[in-house]
């Protein structure tokens, strides 16, 4: 589990030479988001300005998490490389198929049982190309990494949304799709917008019921779901040095829930002692001898208005404690406002279950706070209302915070532990009698709350709010407690008051671990197998796909006309076929079942022309394909918008789709379908897509003379024997005309590393 010393160092090395570079380019003081930007360019020592918003840069990041759900197309397209080993550092974390159910030790063997062939595949792959791997009960990815690998001044990209968590101690860390990580791993440029800056000036300090939660959930409220999206969230000012390394984590976390690209704190203090409290000194050293690289310049500090696209100032000693939902993370109520609003809007008052823990709120602190008011509740007799859950974040937690009797705590007051894993944060919860769809609150102290997401009900009405808020709330038993002004009536008939929550930022005995759940790459990858059984209907082996056939592409059908909003879940749906992410034929069987038909207005039934009849989309497309007929997709505006999810570019590749012909496409499903050496074509007149009818064969001619900037031509011959001719703009430049002729952008790596 080591982290890499030596690649840490390297990367300070750099940023020193780097950041002096930026700062003469940009002919102004940097902030700490540029200085690690411009230290990560895959150029390597900046030579020109990226301007904030427009331009598109490449880098080179340090490291790649990746979670179970989303590794296993990202690490079967990894193997389409050909490389022995990943470029760069890598690791794998079991934690999103755990279901909690009874608890956590019957819940996590029932996940071993159920995902073992998940399991053995990405242990056996990482153990074969050098990856760290984190079995299932090793903890949620964002917690490990933040105790792990992350550093001050590094660059990370991570396949999951909330990856930011990193930004705690000081990391630039991007949740991004299996494709990018994939390419990461294979040893390519990793391409962002160059963000756009919002600072947040943290001034006074936390205090009593408040804590580092609150501040994001205030955030929350001022920006709006998405108020931060293209920005990267810069906190600073002295607010900021009076809040832990994880408390800063968990600002960062849930950024995602305002759309930020990422959000960062400065190195500092706090910082410092976490890494030399989680056993890495060294690289608090290190970190210590650069540290004016880790923060923005005094001048940003001093004058941030000028320097920051917006700024946003909070005194945290006037913060009051949030609670934030139902439904949506934004909807922020300070406490001293919540009750009347749960009252006015009818919400459920009573509480049903207070849950703790989670990638955002899971630290020694988190729960040696909650477990400071759940002491409380024993001493003063109180009967716990709610039933209350507590899922650590990692191993190293969970095991220190028993040690301390913190869970003996939480038993006494009739806490459940949860699996070291992601559990009802995702959906992972089977609670019972929520098939009942029967109207209820629930509060967390995780990061999203939107409809069904815990348990599938549409009723309950979900809310967020710090580990101390939920687990007052849950000894209360309703959401209309104040812990702040209201008093209990315990078993004897008293009234009591909750006194204010105290804990500990870091375990007075340091932190402790049996088995930390990590398994090192093998020392001899030649030995190991990739396990892959060819019966199993949840992971395929990918091939390579066939390099282009060096002519125009004559005679394609159409498949379909897609008429309005087409995002990458229409074209390739989450929900149960979630199941299917680490097998590309199975997955492809809900290739564009969400889209609208044009000449039907129907989803998923088009015209097959072989037989004249209307059959699903993927049905279709097989049919042509045993024929061996390529097609062709038309789409409208802003094709393939929504996630960056890579099966939405794989599963047309895989079933034998040439081209996709839109008015205009999202950006990164566009990158997306060369990366997989489609075309992806626009109309240089719009109007042109009226011109597409649905019995049409197509030819797409130029390709002989493929090249940036030129334009190529479609073909329509129509049913009625006429022809139509017109031009078709596309955005490749040489090298992605290379992945085109290659068949894919792995394909060339494949040839340049010889596999
Ligand atoms: Fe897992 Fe929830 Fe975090 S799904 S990674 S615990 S946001």
């Amino acid at each position: 589990m080591a982290f890499d010393l030596e690649m840490i160092k390297g990367v300070y090395a750099r940023m020193q030479e780097r950041v002096e570079a930026a700062r003469k380019i940009e002919g102004r003081p940097l902030t700490l988001a540029e200085k690690i930007l411009y230290s990560h360019l895959w150029e390597g020592t900046p030579t020109q300005v990226y301007e904030r918003g427009k331009s598109y840069v490449d880098f080179a990041p340090d490291r790649v998490a990746m979670q179970d759900a989303t590794a296993q197309m990202a690490l079967l397209q990894f193997m389409q490389a050909g490389r022995p080993q990943v470029a760069v550092p890598s690791t794998v974390h079991c934690d999103h198929l755990i279901q909690a159910e009874v608890g956590a030790t019957q819940d996590l063997k029932n996940a071993v049982d159920k995902n073992k062939e998940v399991y053995d595949f990405l242990s056996s792959v990482s153990n074969k190309y050098g990856l760290g791997f984190w079995r299932a009960g090793a903890g949620i990815i964002h917690q490990v990494v933040l105790e792990n690998y992350a550093f001050p001044g590094g660059m990370m990209i991570g396949t999951d949304s909330h990856t930011p968590n990193a930004g705690g101690l000081g990391m630039i860390a991007i949740g991004v799709g299996g494709a990018d990580a994939s390419d990461v791993m294979s040893g390519l440029a990793w391409e962002l917008k160059m963000p756009r800056l919002i600072g947040v000036k943290l001034t006074g300090k936390l205090s009593g019921w408040t804590a580092a939660k609150d501040v994001i959930l205030w955030v929350a409220g001022q920006l709006t779901v998405k108020g931060g999206t293209g920005y990267v969230v810069e906190y600073f000012g002295d607010g900021a040095e009076s809040i832990s390394a994880t408390g800063k984590a968990t600002i960062c976390n849930m950024g995602a829930e305002i759309g930020a690209t990422t959000s960062i704190f400065a190195y500092d203090a706090r910082s410092a002692a976490y890494l030399r409290a989680t056993e890495r000194a060294e690289i608090a050293d290190a970190a210590d001898s650069i540290k004016e690289y880790l923060r923005s310049d005094d001048e940003i500090y001093a004058d941030p208005a000028t320097y920051f696209d917006q700024l946003i100032e909070l005194d945290l000693s006037t913060l009051e404690p949030h609670v934030n939902g139902p439904f949506t993370p934004d909807l922020a109520w300070p406490l001293s406002k919540f009750a009347t609003a749960v009252r006015e809007n009818g919400w459920p008052e009573v509480l049903s279950v207070g849950l703790i823990g989670s990638c955002t709120n899971s630290s020694y602190e988190d729960v040696s706070r909650a477990a400071s008011l759940a002491q409380q509740a024993v001493d003063k007799k109180l009967t716990v209302s709610s039933e209350y859950t507590i899922t650590p974040g990692s191993e190293l937690v969970r095991y220190t915070v028993e040690r301390d009797g913190y869970l003996d705590t939480f038993a006494h007051i009739g806490g459940v532990v949860l699996a070291n894993a992601c559990g009802p944060c995702i959906g992972q919860w089977a609670r019972h009698g929520a098939e009942k769809g029967e109207k209820n609150s629930i509060i967390t102290s995780f990061n999203r709350n939107f409809s069904k997401r815990a348990d599938g009900n549409p009723n309950t009405h979900s809310f967020v709010a710090s580990p101390e808020i939920v687990t007052a709330l849950a000894i209360a038993g309703r959401l209309t407690f104040d812990p702040r002004t209201d008093k209990l009536i315990n078993s004897e008939g008293v009234e009591v008051m909750l006194d204010e929550p105290s804990g500990l930022e870091q375990p007075v005995r340091g932190y402790a671990v049996e088995d930390a759940g990590y398994q090192a790459p093998a020392s001899d990858p030649s030995q190991v197998q990739v396990l892959v059984s060819p019966t199993s209907d949840r992971l395929q082996l990918l091939e390579p796909f066939a390099a282009w056939e060096g002519t125009d592409l004559k005679g394609l059908k159409l498949l379909i006309k897609a008429k309005g909003k087409c995002t990458t879940d229409h074209i390739s749906m989450a929900g149960p076929w979630l199941k299917y992410r680490g097998h590309l034929d199975n997955i492809s069987n809900n290739m564009l079942i969400g889209a609208v038909n044009y000449y039907n207005e129907k989803t998923n039934t088009i015209k097959n022309q072989l037989t004249n009849q209307y059959a699903e989309v993927p049905a279709v497309q097989r049919d042509y394909k045993a024929h061996g007929i390529g097609t062709i997709v038309v789409g409208d505006e802003n094709y393939g918008e929504g996630s960056s999810r890579e099966h939405a570019a794989m599963e047309p590749r895989f079933l034998g789709v040439r081209a996709i012909l839109t008015k205009s496409f999202a950006r990164i499903h566009e990158t997306n379908l060369k990366k997989q050496g489609m075309l992806a074509l626009t109309f240089a007149y719009t109007a042109d897509y009226d011109k597409i009818q649905e019995d049409d064969s197509i030819d797409i001619l130029g390709l002989e003379t493929f090249a940036e900037g030129q334009p190529l031509t479609i073909v329509l011959h129509h049913i009625d024997g006429t022809n139509e001719e017109f031009p078709v703009n596309h955005t490749y430049n040489e090298q992605q005309i290379e992945w085109f002729k290659a068949g894919s952008a792995l394909n060339i790596i494949r040839r340049s590393v010889g596999a």
